[in-house]
């Protein structure tokens, strides 16, 4: 059977509901934390933080510490073992000499309560001199405070595509980050074991890396230290690469102490320690035919990766991969540019980079859209990719039909056109409130951009009762991974679903683990653990065909029971089986791998085909905006994605539906506030609290919500014809922005192009239709004019 057929009954394709779901809702799920109720002489860490967003740290006096009651010890530089770093780039010490954001953690006070470590911490006396520092983006660029390699992506010769251009417009945009805010904030628990070997339990994406940091800080082989992630409470991007510092102190003190140690961030701690969305700087040049097609893009991007690399350079690449979204752009010039500021070090946020390079694209086409006399919708639709095209990259843009087919299905589905009219009736019999209603495509690359990461591992067993354990190397953080991957060994093995059990993660069972991130968990680790199934099936069968008297081609392995084809009745139970091929000593378990096929990338040149495939959608959105005030509704949403044949259906609508309110969240709500003032509290996150910074919940949810699954969509070549899900939907939300643009510029005369900064809050609407009614408008916040030439 080829990889993407679906076997009849097959577990994968039902609506389940999350295999944690009951264990979610009644709190009895299990999480890093929860766990550390169970250690004895359990050790509570707290860091020193840094008051100031730079200085050198003159002098560090732990001995008042050590005086308050129940502090155990201090963790200091002089205690590191192996290397003093955080990351992969070198350039995170774990114990500064020189502190480069507020909050920036100095050393670890260890305690018996997490009461006296807070107090032992305040105790610990510090004395910095403070450096120059730099927090706005903007500070930055004019410092010129970049940090790792600049990129640029080129196809063709953007001064031939402006040349021969009957339009060419110039602009400039700056779009804000956004933080992670999963519900479980960072949790390290770190013991030594009956053997003395270090155990980490982690909330982490990527507990293969944590491994690896920890160890090298402890100065251990990798074997010597394992990581289990049980589960995490979201993660977002967040636990991809930012919980390996937290894990190794905890482990150091572990080792140093010999008792367990927790180091579990509290929210402000979290809020303020660990690295967002990154915010990016884009100016842009884009040239059109007199029919609104591209003729070339030139733009400049700038992230501000804050005080180290951490993932920045990977975030980047994936934007400039992303700044044509679904369009076909002959000449590009697209570059890349990390800032280095003194914040927190910016990271991956679900959709790595894809996100920003696209909104700056969409933007573009909102704004240009009435100077080009064209609607927008139209202008997008003008410029799709056709089948055949290729990416500025290089790479065939397999399945651009897709595109056409969504838009085309979700404008019918939706009644785009008939709104339309609706909504231009609407705003013409209101001056005070006006609506507006607007469509965007997504098109978003899927696989690691670093090629070696598209691997993965898994173990699977059959134990002699028929019973199966599945251990894999991807990590649960609520997108619903375990759920797929117990479908996806429930099919393989021909067995139902009950008799299939998950273990946790864990870096001793498989090894050498990507990340789960880049939405391909469910694609490489399915791959991995069908792999170990199929190994197992057929050496089943090979038993099954002496006492069946078929050729081993011809088992069937259904819902427990094993058959000749076409004979469902003159089967019998897989147990059955498992027994007899145990008795004749057949290996029963099997160890699983999986690797992208067909992936090159040449990160210098920033050529190749880094993709498997391209994850398709689209949304509409239509909005009701206040003219005094600028606060907006989001009336109604209708998505259509694109996940191939889905594992699991009800999964991918939670994955859908939720990416579009995470995106919404980013667009049009959650504001980074940074003390941008030259007083003391410089550098300080302002908002770091649920009470100023604020997040989408049930009350944005669209009144009217509705997603569809796109059907007959397999993708031929990935586990039972599935598509990736989980960051692509975050970029529909972006439609609603669109709609918020428009809305604002039905407060002006029709054809008027209308700014939008982003965060499109309320008072950025405000702004922005303010501007779209009034002749000779005020400055309108972090936006400027697109200029026609
Ligand atoms: N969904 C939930 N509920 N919680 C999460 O933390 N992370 C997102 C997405 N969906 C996330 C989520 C991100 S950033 C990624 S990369 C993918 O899930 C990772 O999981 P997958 O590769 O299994 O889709
Ligand atoms: Mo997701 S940002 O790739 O963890």
């Amino acid at each position: 059977m080829s990889g993407h057929e679906i076997p009849p009954g097959a577990a994968v394709g039902q609506a389940l509901a999350h295999e944690s779901a009951a264990l979610h809702v009644t709190g009895q799920a299990l999480y890093t934390d929860d766990l550390s109720v169970r250690m004895t002489g359990l050790l509570h860490a707290w860091p020193v933080g840094s008051p100031h967003a730079h200085a050198r740290v003159l002098s560090l006096d732990v001995s008042p510490a050590l005086s308050v009651p129940g502090v155990a010890r201090v963790l200091t530089r002089a205690d590191v073992p192996g290397v003093n770093d955080a990351g992969v780039k070198g350039d995170e010490p774990l114990f500064p000499d020189e502190v480069m954001f507020v909050g920036h953690a100095v050393c670890w006070v260890l305690a018996d309560s997490e009461d006296a470590a807070r107090q032992g911490a305040a105790a610990v006396q510090v004395t910095y001199e403070p450096l120059p520092s730099l927090i706005t983006l903007s500070e930055a660029m004019d410092a010129g405070s970049f940090q790792g390699a600049q990129s640029t992506l080129r196809r063709g010769d953007v001064t031939v595509g402006f040349a021969g251009a009957a339009h060419v417009f110039e602009g400039e945009f700056e779009l804000g980050g956004q933080e992670h805010f999963y519900l479980e904030t960072h949790a390290s628990l770190a013991h030594l074991d009956e053997s003395g070997q270090v155990f980490i339990q982690c909330s982490t994406q990527h507990p293969s890396e944590t491994q690896d940091i920890a160890a090298h800080v402890l100065g251990l082989d990798a074997h010597a230290v394992t990581v289990q992630c049980l589960r995490m409470g979201g993660g977002f991007g967040g636990k991809e690469m930012q919980p390996h510092g937290f894990a190794a102190v905890a482990a150091l003190g572990a080792v140093l102490t010999g008792r367990p140690v927790r180091l579990r961030l509290n929210r402000t701690l979290d809020l303020t320690m660990t690295g967002k969305r990154h915010p990016f700087h884009a100016t842009w040049k884009a040239g059109f035919d007199a029919d609104g097609r591209f003729t070339a893009l030139q733009v400049q991007l700038t992230s501000d990766g804050g005080w180290s690399l951490d993932l920045s350079e990977p975030v980047m690449a994936r934007a400039l991969c992303h700044v044509d979204n679904a369009y076909f752009i002959p000449h590009v010039e697209a570059r890349g540019r990390i800032a280095r500021t003194n914040k927190t070090s910016q990271t991956a946020f679900r959709g790595f980079g894809g996100p920003q390079g696209m909104l700056v694209v969409e933007d573009l086409l909102g704004r240009v859209a009435p100077l080009l006399g064209l609607d927008p919708h139209e202008l997008r639709q003008r410029n799709f990719y056709r089948p055949g095209e290729c990416t500025p990259y290089g790479q065939p843009v397999r399945h651009a039909e897709r595109l056409e087919t969504i838009w085309t299905e979700l404008l019918a589905s939706s009644d785009f056109h008939a709104r339309r009219e609706q909504v231009a009736a609407f705003n013409a019999a209101n001056d005070h409130v006006k609506r507006g209603l607007a469509v965007t495509p997504v098109k978003f690359g899927i696989s690691f951009n670093f090629t070696a990461y598209n691997q993965a591992g898994a173990l699977v067993h059959v134990y002699k009762d028929g019973s199966v354990l599945v251990n894999h190397g991807g990590t649960e953080m609520g997108q619903g991974l375990h759920t797929k991957m117990l479908q996806v060994a429930a099919t393989a093995l021909g067995v139902p679903l009950a008799s299939v059990r998950l273990a946790p993660t864990r870096t001793d069972k498989v090894p050498n683990t990507s990340a789960t991130a880049a939405s391909s968990g469910a694609d490489l680790n399915g791959g991995a653990v069908k792999d170990a199934c199929d190994q197992i099936r057929a050496r089943l069968a090979e038993v099954a065909a002496g006492r069946l008297a078929v050729h081993p081609d011809d088992v069937r392995f259904e819902d427990g029971r094993v058959f000749p084809l076409g004979h469902p009745g003159r089967g019998f139970p897989f147990r059955e089986l498992v027994h007899d091929a145990y008795h004749r000593r057949t290996q029963l378990w099997a160890a699983g791998f999986y690797r992208t096929p067909g992936l090159h990338w040449d990160r210098e040149a920033m050529q190749g085909e880094p993709f498997k495939y391209f994850s398709y959608g689209a949304s509409v959105t239509e909005v009701e905006l206040d003219g005094f005030t600028g606060a907006y509704r989001v009336l109604r949403a209708d998505l259509l994605h694109d996940v191939g044949d889905s594992l699991s259906p009800l999964i991918d609508l939670g994955q859908v539906e939720g990416g579009y309110l995470q995106g919404l969240g980013w667009l049009t709500l959650e504001e980074l506030k940074w003390d941008e003032s030259t007083g003391a509290g410089r550098g300080r996150l302002l908002t770091q609290a649920a009470s100023t910074y604020k997040l989408p919940s049930l009350s944005e949810l669209p009144a009217d919500f509705r997603t569809s699954l796109l059907q007959q969509a397999t993708e031929t070549g990935v586990v039972y014809g599935s598509k990736a899900v989980g960051e692509p939907p975050l970029m529909l939300a972006i439609s609603a922005r669109e709609a918020i643009r428009a809305a604002c510029a039905a407060f002006g005369p029709p054809g008027t192009p209308t700014l939008l900064a982003s965060p499109a809050t309320p008072e950025a609407a405000f702004w922005a239709l303010h501007a779209a009614r009034t002749p000779s408008p005020p400055d309108a916040p972090r936006a400027t004019e697109g200029v026609p030439k």
